[in-house]
């Protein structure tokens, strides 16, 4: 049975709390369980972490680069400026899905370039826990499940 990593980044621990107006009311609990159940959905585990440290996020994406793991991604603010989790990110060889609960996009100009889009498989944002289902659909997908 495939197992994907779930990566989040800083801040997304706060989740429930941290600006309910942008990221919604849910908790990293519920998007954690809410992976599990779509990938149970898709016969596949999920493995859910979260770090706010870019050293801990890296070491996760060598391990997933090491056991050619899919991994759903959601750098947070790495996004916008970490070149060192970019560079992890371009030694993983299994699918990479680059998620984001809000539209970056529609937001503050410095939320409008991200360094990982350009060496992910894809990228899915905006629609709240949803990103995180469909990029688990897209996994499953991708691996011709
Ligand atoms: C985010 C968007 C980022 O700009 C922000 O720094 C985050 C969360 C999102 O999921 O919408 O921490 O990645």
């Amino acid at each position: 049975m495939a197992n994907v990593l779930v990566l989040n980044g800083p801040n997304l621990n706060r989740l429930g709390s941290r600006e309910p107006d942008i990221y919604g009311h849910a908790t990293h609990d519920d998007l954690a369980a809410a992976c599990r159940e779509t990938a149970a959905e898709l016969g596949m585990t999920v493995d859910v972490r979260q770090t706010n440290d870019e050293a801990e996020l890296i070491a996760w994406l060598h391990e997933a680069a090491d056991t050619s793991t899919a991994v759903v991604l959601n750098p947070a603010a790495f996004t916008h400026y970490s070149y060192a989790v970019r560079d992890a990110c371009a030694m993983l060889t299994a699918p990479l899905i680059e998620v984001h609960l809000s539209n970056p996009a529609a937001r503050e100009e410095f939320r409008h370039t991200s360094v990982v889009s350009g060496v992910a498989t894809g990228t899915i944002a905006g629609l709240g826990l949803d990103s995180y289902r469909l990029a688990l659909r897209a996994v499953a997908g991708l691996l011709g499940r």
